[in-house]
């Protein structure tokens, strides 16, 4: 086992389950104290199975969007395992429908969730990351929030406004070391979005599951879709060293986007 994240505490939100959950696993192989938020209860019952397994992880249920509940739960983490060098935003929702059906209550949910509930927990990590003076902030973009996706108007327009917000941030923390990135991955295979996304489109599209997947594969050069651990070697790269990179967003979509 590599322990090169041994006595650092890690947070990561929406690790309840998919991307969320291999980054918790992953950083609790790397030596780390792992914090695991997730509006979802089960993230409590998840931590526990790290715990069991002889790694340090706590669960915390928490909605990201409520701003006084999420810096109350930073300092409650930093009482429990001590100050954060390291958060993954990866809590997220999705939303497929046609632009004339996005009524201003969806349009809000997606921008709460996405880019506020993001900023939130970015406020709550940074005070302990100054204490460090050290610290690794990778939000969760996405390749909507580059391209944006047809049928997801809202979801492609929180997900650009987290590649502005990571650039911000990023020029703002700079002096207290503190690097922040985001990922933009392309459709990753075995995940809450990409099952909700692939409904929407069977229902749309009128073509079935297996018709959708070789649609969109055919689209990606490197022939296939992204999977988790393609997400999670990245983290593992910019936690541990993240190299001379800020305010990056990283495709991670297998050619899909190059910009
Ligand atoms: N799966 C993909 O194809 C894909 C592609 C590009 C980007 N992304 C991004 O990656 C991230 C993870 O995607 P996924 O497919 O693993 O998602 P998922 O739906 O499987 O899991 C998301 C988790 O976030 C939690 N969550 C949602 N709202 C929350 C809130 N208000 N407070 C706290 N937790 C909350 C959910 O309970 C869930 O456990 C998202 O930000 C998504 O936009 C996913």
């Amino acid at each position: 086992m590599n322990n090169s994240l041994e006595g650092k505490v890690c947070v990561v939100t929406g690790s309840a389950r998919s991307i969320g959950l291999g980054v918790a696993k992953r950083y609790a192989q790397l030596g780390a104290t792992v914090g695991m938020i997730d509006i979802n209860k089960d993230v409590t019952a998840e931590a526990y199975k790290l715990k069991a397994a002889g790694s340090d992880a706590k669960g915390y249920v928490l909605d990201i969007t409520d701003r006084d509940a999420v810096l109350n739960c930073f300092k409650e983490i930093e009482k429990d395992l001590g100050p954060v060098f390291a958060l993954v935003n990866n809590a997220g929702i999705v939303d497929t429908r046609p632009m004339e059906d996005v009524t201003p209550d969806i349009m809000d949910k997606v921008m709460r969730v996405n880019v506020h509930g993001t900023l939130y927990c970015c406020q709550g990590a940074a005070a302990s990351m100054k204490q460090l003076k050290d610290g690794r902030i990778i939000n969760f973009s996405s390749k909507s929030g580059k391209t944006g996706s047809a049928l997801m108007s809202a979801y492609s327009a929180s997900k650009g406004a987290v590649i502005a917000l990571t650039h911000s941030l990023a020029f703002e923390l700079a002096p207290h070391n503190i690097k922040v990135n985001c990922l933009c991955p392309g459709i990753t295979d075995a995940t809450g979005v990409w099952e909700s996304v692939s409904a929407g489109y069977v229902e749309t599209m009128n073509l079935s599951q297996e018709e959708i997947i070789r649609k969109f594969t055919a689209k990606i050069p490197l022939s296939r879709l992204t999977a988790i651990e393609d997400l999670l070697d990245f983290i593992e790269f910019l936690t541990v060293s993240g190299g001379y990179c800020t305010g990056q967003a990283f495709n991670v979509t297998g050619g899909r986007e190059v910009h």
